[in-house]
């Protein structure tokens, strides 16, 4: 851990130097600065990795995403554990289309109907042309449903099934399958995993809004890498929540019904039968 309190002493170092231009930005260190894509640079649709190749945690020029580079990007820019940034890597080398492929690039990522798919809260469906740049008007449809200062996980549930209902009803070549439903449940899921907090499933609108418009990471906004190292597990449940949170239904009773979705005061036998009346045998 001597690197990281190198680094840290550094950055500490440059900000006292030059106190009027980064008094508001706590960078975790020089190397990390954000730049724009250059006109060679290549990006892809996912806003996470172009913003962690903005600032140079993977490559900056979106070339060569080797699994040690995604591992160690992953890490460095938001304290993922090795096992999740190694997981995701075996989940998209397919968008690299040599066999054998032992990197990716970010303009990989943007072949239709491999990794990337219709109905993004923030790109339009490859239908429409292009797949894989911020689209504002995208963005809004999902937007108009973050009501709150703080987002949950209704919210990004409610964005994700209007994205889907816009498509199906407009896009006459809408596909979402299956797979695409368990990619796309990670993506919404990831704003929490990056920005906010695992356990309650928030996270600030106002850091969201920044890493999507911008492709950067909000410290501006006073956000830092969190100090816990996110895992599968983390995942997991605020896919969990994001996927519980896309059912339009509410409790059947809502005053006997506590949040944690347990019923007070209706005999256990009864709710069973209520559950599997209207349900063929094995639902
Ligand atoms: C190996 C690492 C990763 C790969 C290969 C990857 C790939 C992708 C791809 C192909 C998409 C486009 C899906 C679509 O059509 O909407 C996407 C979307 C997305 N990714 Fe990633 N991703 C990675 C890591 C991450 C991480 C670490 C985060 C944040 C914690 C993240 C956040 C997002 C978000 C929020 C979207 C949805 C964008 C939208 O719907 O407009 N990704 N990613
Ligand atoms: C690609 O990244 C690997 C580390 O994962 C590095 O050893 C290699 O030199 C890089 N190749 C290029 C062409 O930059
Ligand atoms: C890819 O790997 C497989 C299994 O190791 C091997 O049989 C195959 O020949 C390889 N293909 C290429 C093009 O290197
Ligand atoms: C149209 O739909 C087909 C079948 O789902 C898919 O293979 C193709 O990539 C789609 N093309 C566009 C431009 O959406
Ligand atoms: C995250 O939310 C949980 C549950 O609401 C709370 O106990 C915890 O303090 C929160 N963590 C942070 C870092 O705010
Ligand atoms: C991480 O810990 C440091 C030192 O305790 C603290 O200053 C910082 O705010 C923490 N970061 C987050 C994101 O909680
Ligand atoms: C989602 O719903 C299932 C079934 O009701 C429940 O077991 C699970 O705990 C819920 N997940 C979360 C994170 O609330
Ligand atoms: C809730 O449960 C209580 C006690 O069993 C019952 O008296 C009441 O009518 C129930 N309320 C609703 C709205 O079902």
């Amino acid at each position: 851990m001597k690197f990281t309190i190198a680094a840290t002493t550094l950055s500490v170092a440059l900000a006292s130097a030059f106190p009027q231009k980064n008094a508001q930005v706590a960078m975790p260190d020089d190397i990390h600065a954000w730049h724009p894509a250059g006109v060679n640079d290549l990006r892809g649709p996912c806003p996470m990795m172009n913003t962690l190749a903005n600032h140079g945690f993977i490559p900056r020029n979106g070339g060569n995403i080797t699994k040690q580079n995604a591992i160690r990007g992953l890490a460095d820019g938001l304290n993922f554990d090795a096992a999740l940034a190694s997981l995701m890597w075996d989940q998209a080398i397919i968008a690299n289309p040599e066999p054998n492929a032992t990197f990716f690039t970010l303009e990989h990522l943007n072949q239709h109907n491999v990794l990337e798919h219709d109905a993004s809260l923030s790109r339009m469906d490859a239908y429409y042309g292009n797949n894989h740049v911020f689209n504002p008007e995208a963005f809004a449809t999902s937007t108009r449903y973050w009501t709150d200062e703080t987002l949950t996980a209704n919210m990004l549930a409610n964005s994700k099934l209007a994205r889907m209902i816009e498509s199906r009803a407009f896009n006459p070549n809408y596909t979402f399958t299956a797979n695409n439903e368990q990619f796309s449940l990670g993506e919404v899921a990831a704003p929490f995993i990056a920005f906010g907090n695992t356990t309650s499933v928030t996270v600030p609108r106002d850091l969201v809004l920044y890493f999507f418009e911008h492709e950067r990471l909000p410290h501006e906004l006073g956000w830092s890498k969190k100090n816990e190292t996110m895992t599968l597990k983390d995942i997991l449940n605020v896919v969990s929540s994001i996927r519980n949170a896309t059912s339009l239904l509410t409790p059947e009773s809502a005053s006997n019904q506590t949040a944690d979705g347990e019923s007070h005061g209706i005999p256990e036998g009864v709710q069973v039968a209520r559950r599997s009346l209207h349900l063929p045998v094995g639902v």
